[in-house]
C-alpha cells in the first residue's frame, strides 16, 4: 500500500450474511473481509425474525476479524465507515436499556396480512395505490410501517416504552448505528433517505416522516429517525468498538448500494441483484417516476448537499430462496452454488414445468399477498433435474415481468442488464436470463458490488475517492456478457406460458 492509499471499512448487513470489509481509495476491490451466516428465526409459518443482539455480535465480530487481518498499524488507515443493510426489516428497542423489545421483523415476512386488510379497508375502493403518490410503495406487508403497527398493537412492552417515550424504531441501518455510535449512552438516532423510504412513513417528494402516513398508522414521530443523506458524517464509533472514533460516514439500502456499485449513476441505467430475493433498480434522475405497472418509486441515493437521485424498482422475494426450498424442503440437492447448475444442465429444458415460487406472495409488479407457490405442468416423465431447472427459469421470468413494466412505464426499453449478487455465478441462469429476457446479460467479475457502493458514499463525505464516479472507466470494470441464443417467438411462447402459471398461483389464500 503506498503513502496515499486510505481505507474505507463497509459494515453489509444483508438477510442472510452479516460481513465487514474494507476497500482502499482509487481501487474497486476488497482488500479484507470477514463474513458470519445469521440464524434465522421462524417461530411460524410465514413469519421470519432476527435476533437484533446477535446482528450487532456479528458485526463486532467481524470488525475485531478484519482488524486482525489487517494488523493493527494497516487498520488505523481505515479513514471512515459506511454501512449498507437488508431494507424494511423492523427493530424497537427501549432508548434506556438499549435492549430490544421484540425480534427484528424481517422484510420478507407475512404476518402482517391482516394490518394490511385493516388499512385496505379504511381506503375508498379498497385501493392498494392509494398511497404511491406519497411515499411511491404499495400496500403489501413488505414495507416497515406495517411491521411496526403490527409490533404496537401485539406487543404490549412496546405499547409501554411508547408511553414512557423509551421507544425507538429503526431499520437495521439505524440500530446499528445507534449502538456504534454510544448506544444509551447518547447514539446517534438517524437513517438515510434510501432506508427511511422503504418504510412507508417517508414523503418522497418533501424527504421527510409525513404526517398523514404516521396518522394512519398511528405512529408517534418521536420513535422515528432524523433523516439524513446517504454520504455524510453521522458520528464516530464509540468505546467497547474496534475501530474507536472511526467516523462513519455512508448508509444505503443494500439494493440502492448495489446500483450505486454498479456505477449506475446517469439516468436510464440499471442493475439487477441476484440474492434470496432480486431487486432490479432502474436510475430516474432527480425524477420521481410514478409507476402505472406495478413497480415501487424508491430513493436511489442522496450524497451530502447534492439532489436526491431516485429510482424505480422491482422488487421480487423469491430468487435464490427458492434454491435453498429446493435444498433444505425437497432435499434434491445438497450444496446449492456446486449442484444447482450442473443437476439442471442434466436436462435440455424443464419439460415444459413451471415453478411460480410465490411462497409469501408475489411482490412486483403484481403485489398480491393472496399468492402461493405452484409447479404445474408436471408429466411422469418429469424429474428433480427439470424442478431445479424451472426454478432457476422462475427468477428469469421474474426478472423478465420486471423489464416488461419498466419498459412500459419508462417508454425506452432496456437495452441491457448489468447483474450481480451471489447467484450471478451461475453460468446457466446467466445464459437462461439472456434468453428470456431477450438482451445481453453483463455481468460484473466482482462479488463485493453491494458494499463497493456505500465505500463510495462514505468516502465521499471525507474526501477518500474510491471511484471516480465522473469517469467512464465502468467500462474498464472486467465483465461477462451472455447474449440471447433464442428467438423472439420462442420467448414470448415460453412467457406467455410463465403468465399462465402465474394466474394460478394468484388467489390461493383467501
Ligand atoms: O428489500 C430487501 C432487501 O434489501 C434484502 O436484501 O440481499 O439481504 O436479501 P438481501
Amino acid at each position: 500500500m503506498n503513502q496515499e492509499e486510505q481505507l474505507v471499512g463497509v459494515i453489509d448487513a444483508g438477510t442472510r450474511t452479516v460481513k465487514f470489509c474494507v476497500f482502499v481509495s482509487q481501487h474497486n476491490k476488497e482488500i479484507a473481509e470477514y463474513a458470519i451466516d445469521l440464524e434465522p428465526i421462524t417461530p411460524q409459518e410465514g413469519w421470519s425474525e432476527q435476533d437484533p443482539l446477535k446482528i450487532l455480535e456479528a458485526v463486532k465480530l467481524c470488525m475485531h476479524k478484519v482488524v486482525d487481518i489487517l494488523g493493527p498499524k494497516k487498520a488505523k488507515t481505515i479513514r471512515t465507515i459506511g454501512i449498507t443493510n437488508q431494507r424494511e426489516t423492523t427493530i424497537v428497542w427501549d432508548k434506556t436499556t438499549a435492549k430490544p423489545l421484540y425480534n427484528a421483523i424481517v422484510w420478507n415476512d407475512i404476518r402482517t396480512d391482516s394490518t394490511v386488510d385493516v388499512i385496505l379497508a379504511k381506503i375508498p375502493e379498497n385501493n392498494k395505490n392509494h398511497f404511491k403518490s406519497i411515499c411511491g410503495l404499495p400496500i403489501s406487508p413488505y414495507f416497515s410501517a406495517f411491521k411496526l403497527k403490527w409490533l404496537i398493537h401485539h406487543v404490549p412492552a412496546v405499547r409501554k416504552a411508547i408511553k414512557d417515550k423509551k421507544c425507538l424504531f429503526g431499520t437495521v441501518d439505524t440500530w446499528i448505528l445507534w449502538n456504534l455510535t454510544g448506544g444509551s449512552n447518547n447514539g446517534k438516532h438517524l437513517t438515510d433517505v434510501t432506508n427511511a423510504s422503504r418504510t412507508f412513513l417517508m414523503n418522497i417528494e418533501t424527504l421527510y416522516w409525513d404526517a398523514q402516513l404516521c396518522s394512519t398508522f398511528k405512529i408517534p414521530q418521536n420513535i422515528l429517525p432524523d433523516i439524513r443523506s446517504s454520504s455524510e458524517i453521522y458520528g464516530k464509533v464509540s468505546q467497547g468498538w474496534p475501530l474507536t472514533d472511526v467516523t462513519i460516514s455512508g448508509i444505503l439500502g443494500n439494493q440502492q448500494s448495489a446500483l450505486l456499485g454498479q456505477s449506475c449513476f446517469k439516468e436510464g441505467m440499471a442493475k439487477n441483484t441476484y440474492r434470496s430475493g432480486c431487486f432490479l433498480l432502474y436510475n430516474t434522475g432527480t425524477s420521481r417516476v410514478q409507476s402505472s405497472h406495478g413497480l415501487v418509486t424508491t430513493v436511489a441515493y442522496k450524497l451530502g448537499e447534492n439532489p436526491a437521485i431516485y429510482a424505480l424498482e422491482g422488487s421480487v422475494a423469491v430468487a435464490g430462496a427458492a434454491m435453498k426450498w429446493l435444498r433444505d424442503n425437497m432435499g434434491f440437492i445438497k450444496n446449492i452454488d456446486e449442484e444447482t447448475e450442473s443437476m439442471a444442465k442434466e436436462v435440455f429444458s424443464t419439460g415444459d414445468v413451471y415453478f411460480v415460487p410465490a411462497f409469501k406472495g408475489l411482490y412486483a409488479p403484481y403485489w398480491r399477498k393472496d399468492a402461493r407457490g405452484i409447479i404445474c405442468g408436471l408429466t411422469a416423465f418429469s424429474t428433480k433435474q427439470h424442478i431445479i431447472r424451472a426454478a432457476l427459469e422462475a427468477v428469469c421470468f421474474q426478472t423478465r415481468d420486471i423489464l416488461e413494466a419498466m419498459n412500459q412505464d419508462c417508454g425506452i426499453p432496456l437495452t441491457k442488464l448489468h447483474v450481480d449478487g451471489i447467484m450471478t455465478t451461475n453460468n446457466l441462469l446467466m445464459q437462461l436470463q439472456a434468453d428470456i429476457s431477450g438482451i445481453p446479460v453483463i455481468r460484473a467479475h466482482s462479488q463485493d458490488i453491494t458494499a463497493l457502493g456505500v465505500a463510495m458514499a462514505a468516502g465521499m463525505a471525507k474526501g477518500v475517492e474510491i471511484w471516480d464516479m465522473n469517469s467512464e472507466e465502468r467500462e474498464l470494470v472486467p465483465i461477462d456478457t451472455f447474449l440471447p441464443t433464442s428467438t423472439e417467438d420462442e420467448r414470448d411462447t415460453r412467457y406467455t406460458k410463465w403468465k399462465m402459471a402465474v394466474q394460478r398461483s394468484l388467489g390461493w389464500v383467501s
